[in-house]
């Protein structure tokens, strides 16, 4: 077998992972961020308020809201196996789960990760997150709505993953779609957190009229995982 170029893998670095570390540890206080929200979630769906009207970017500009762990390695794994090399992620909060798809694409020998977050403050930790880890010249967050963001960007796109608010879910893959070269893989996160929020878009992937094979993986809360025929 030929040497790859990551004889280690990024993510065993010592850079990685002390950022990775710090930010999994930080994203634990979020559990304290949502009891804090309680009212305001309770008042919201009393006025028949759904959960994203009511949790917008700027409430929850101090919550991280990550991918777990091994949601974290199913990206980094699944970009590995097929190589990817131009990767588009929609919702990079501090950028956890861009640091698993960023370390992938070093890993296989360089690309471009192109990230997007709405909330300037986030975005601005996110990418010093990403230069702490010596991962941020493989990687482009971008500042604002992804349906904006996320226009113009190269193809062929080898591997989307979504995780920004759920409601933009299928018309932020109708963007990318177009791009999306055949093979390349859609992971979507928190499917089943939620499920009623999600269910048009799980339609979508799992008709076999769109283009996709797909499935619903229980890993954390739940990824959509679709290969797109072409
Ligand atoms: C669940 S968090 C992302 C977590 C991140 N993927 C991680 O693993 O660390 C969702 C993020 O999407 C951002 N977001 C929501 N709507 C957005 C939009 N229209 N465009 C860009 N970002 C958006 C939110 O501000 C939030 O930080």
């Amino acid at each position: 077998m030929e040497n790859s170029p990551d004889e280690t893998g990024s993510l065993r670095t010592e850079e990685v992972r002390r950022v990775l570390d710090r930010l999994h540890d930080a994203a634990r206080w979020d559990l304290l961020r949502f009891v804090g929200l309680a009212p305001r979630l309770a008042i919201g769906f009393l006025k028949r308020k759904d959960r994203s009207e009511i949790l917008t970017p700027s409430v929850m500009r101090n919550a991280f809201i990550p991918v777990s762990r091994e949601s974290g390695m199913l990206l980094y794994l699944t970009a590995r196996a097929i190589r990817a090399t131009c990767i588009v992620e929609f919702g990079t909060s501090f950028g956890i789960s861009t640091l698993y798809l960023a370390a992938a694409v070093r890993d296989n020998g360089g690309g471009v990760v192109i990230g997007t977050e709405i909330e300037a403050s986030k975005h601005e930790r996110a990418v010093a997150n990403l230069r702490e880890a010596g991962l941020g010249d493989l990687v482009e967050v971008r500042l604002g709505d992804a349906l904006q963001t996320l226009k113009d960007v190269p193809d062929p796109i080898d591997l989307v993953f979504l995780d920004g608010w759920k409601g933009l879910y299928l018309p932020v893959l109708e963007l990318l779609k177009p791009k999306l070269r055949a093979g390349g893989i859609v992971l979507a996160d928190n499917i089943l957190d939620f499920k009623k929020a999600l269910r048009p878009y799980v339609e979508y992937m799992q008709s076999g009229q769109n283009g996709f094979e797909s499935t619903t993986l229980s890993v954390a809360g739940g990824v959509e995982y679709s290969y797109c025929r072409g």
